[in-house]
């Protein structure tokens, strides 16, 4: 899997690195050379997970900077969130020579030496999402991630007037993101008595899994009336076992992102909550920060994008008619 996926990539990098190569090297085959001529540069984003929803918003806000631009864009990643691969595509990225590369920060101990090599060796690293603080990354575009925790649980406090008994699914223990989410969290129900968290488990941010933790859950702690979900898969995970055992009016959840089944589990009530994040906006931003660094323009270390509390209310009145459409 590992090297399919390797190959993979480096048949497409080959590819890239001999079109764009190219423009530095040929000027006598007009056609080709006006394609190569068309990018001033070429960018890469490593993703946590290639065709996860969230991420292809993150890719869809890049491709249009790029092309705004005029960037070649390449993105690559792990097919399935993969700590391994993900170190490795960076890694392979940065041996193709490529002007820039945009990732996450997941983990110090991996991601920051890595970083810091890849940055040492002249090819700027901007953080996405996701942030490695103390690396050498010249900056990071993305939700501040302690803080949307904090506001998840205030919401949940609001939400549920100081009493539940709370159940954690958290896409990693591991990265950075996650353990701000979970966090900031904690702090904001830590003085209130009436809240109390039982148990929190990982999804390794797949619905299936976070499902499967779920079920448990409920198995396990009957007590349990209220899930946080911390990343993009976690709530929908967990709305498809609570609305499975038609436990909607007892179990309370709050989830992370905007994806369209976080919206229909909201518009028919089974998501209370869901903490907004901007992906296309980080996609979008990381490309052009990362042109002005190349231009040796200054930009700021950390750029937090928007995010905010969404719940049934505060959807258009447009998106809530499909509720009446599908009884
Ligand atoms: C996070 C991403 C993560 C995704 C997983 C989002 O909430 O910001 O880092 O890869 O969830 O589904």
């Amino acid at each position: 899997m590992a090297y399919t996926f390797g190959t993979l990539f480096f048949l497409v990098s080959c590819s890239f690195s001999i079109v764009y190569g190219y423009k530095v090297v040929t000027h006598d085959l007009p056609d080709k050379q006006a394609t190569a001529e068309k990018y001033n540069y070429h960018f890469v984003l490593v993703p946590e997970e290639l065709d996860n929803e969230y991420w292809r918003l993150v890719e869809k806000g890049a491709q249009t900077a790029a092309k705004d631009y005029g960037v070649m864009l390449e993105y690559v990643g792990p097919k399935q969130a993969n700590i391994d691969d993900h170190l490795k595509t960076i890694e392979m990225s940065a041996a193709s020579k490529v002007d820039g590369i945009m990732t996450q920060g997941l983990s110090d101990e991996q991601f920051t030496p890595l970083i810091n090599r890849v940055v040492a060796g002249g090819i700027p690293v901007i953080t996405v999402d996701t942030d490695a603080a103390n690396s050498n990354r010249m900056a990071y575009i993305g939700t501040d991630n302690y803080y949307s925790g904090f506001l998840a649980g205030k919401a949940l406090i609001a939400d549920k007037l100081g009493k539940a008994n709370v159940a954690i699914i958290t896409g990693s223990f591991y990265a950075n993101h996650q353990q701000q989410r979970v966090k900031g969290f904690k702090d904001a129900v830590k003085k209130e008595k009436g809240i109390h968290i039982i148990d929190v488990e990982e999804s390794e941010i797949s619905r299936v899994k976070a499902a499967e933790k779920a079920y448990q859950i409920l198995k396990d702690h009957p007590e349990v009336n209220a899930f946080y979900g911390t990343s993009a898969l976690d709530g929908i995970g967990i709305a498809q076992v609570v609305e499975k055992y038609k436990k909607q009016d007892q179990v309370y959840i709050i989830g992370f992102d905007t994806l369209p089944e976080t919206i229909d589990y909201i518009r028919r009530g089974t998501i209370k909550a869901t903490v907004v994040q901007e992906p296309f906006e980080m996609g979008y931003s990381a490309v052009k920060m990362m042109i002005d660094l190349i231009k040796g323009e200054s930009v700021p270390s950390v750029v937090h994008t928007d995010t905010r509390i969404l719940r049934i209310v505060d959807l258009p009145v447009s998106q809530l008619d499909r509720k009446v459409e599908n009884r």
